[in-house]
């Protein structure tokens, strides 16, 4: 099948979502809430791309190619909405890079600096609360306030970590009872630095 992208002709197979395609394509689309060894739901929106054929944004991890697609993967409007999309996560993210002390492997942070985010362009940042970390299984280890709730630990640990609550009161939290079902692999999953591993 053949799609366009930024003007260029691409086959593509039609058999993997466009992130997959483009990637292996060259081009650099990022994401947060996707990973392709794993289950997901879009939630992030930093991986939207504009499809010109429709003039519609589409997620591009959640989205499969169809014939005809002319995808924009790098106007002033896609990055526009991928930094919106970062910075609304900003503003809900309990956690400050200078004190934290897993800042190097947060994709969150690098992604901000890369796409020029502003912290607090949604208004005063979240507050950073007293240190909470719950030890969840093995090296594993759970901070709460740097979570982005991007379900990838509650998609990927039969059940053990789990949404509670709705809309902007909504967490992720792991019942006692369920941290068995959890495993170290997580941490490499989770984008920020909720999840992390320590000896
Ligand atoms: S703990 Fe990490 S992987 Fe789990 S929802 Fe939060 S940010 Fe995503
Ligand atoms: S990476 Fe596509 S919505 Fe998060």
């Amino acid at each position: 099948m053949k799609i366009f992208v930024n003007n260029k002709e691409l086959e593509v197979s039609g058999q993997r979502v466009l992130i997959e395609e483009l990637r292996q394509a060259g081009y650099e689309i990022p994401s947060l809430c996707y990973a392709s060894d794993a289950k997901h739901e879009a939630s992030c929106m930093v991986c939207m791309v504009r499809n010109e054929a429709d003039n519609q944004m589409i997620p591009s991890c959640a989205t499969f190619p169809t014939e005809g697609m002319r995808i924009d993967t790098e106007s002033d409007e896609v990055t526009a909405l991928r930094r919106m999309s970062v910075e609304l996560l900003l503003s809900d993210h309990g956690a400050r890079c200078g004190l934290c002390e897993g800042k190097e492997k947060c994709r969150l942070r690098k992604l901000s600096v890369q796409i020029k985010a502003k912290w607090n362009r949604f208004g005063p940042l979240a507050p950073v609360g007293p240190k909470k970390q719950i030890h969840v299984i093995g090296r594993l280890w759970f901070e709460p306030a740097k979570c982005i709730r991007c379900g990838l630990c509650v998609y990927n640990s039969r059940d053990g970590f789990t949404f509670q609550h709705r809309g902007f009161n909504m967490q992720v939290v792991i019942p006692d009872q369920s941290k068995s079902h959890a495993s170290e692999r997580l941490a490499a999953l989770c984008p920020t630095a909720a999840l992390f591993l320590k000896e």
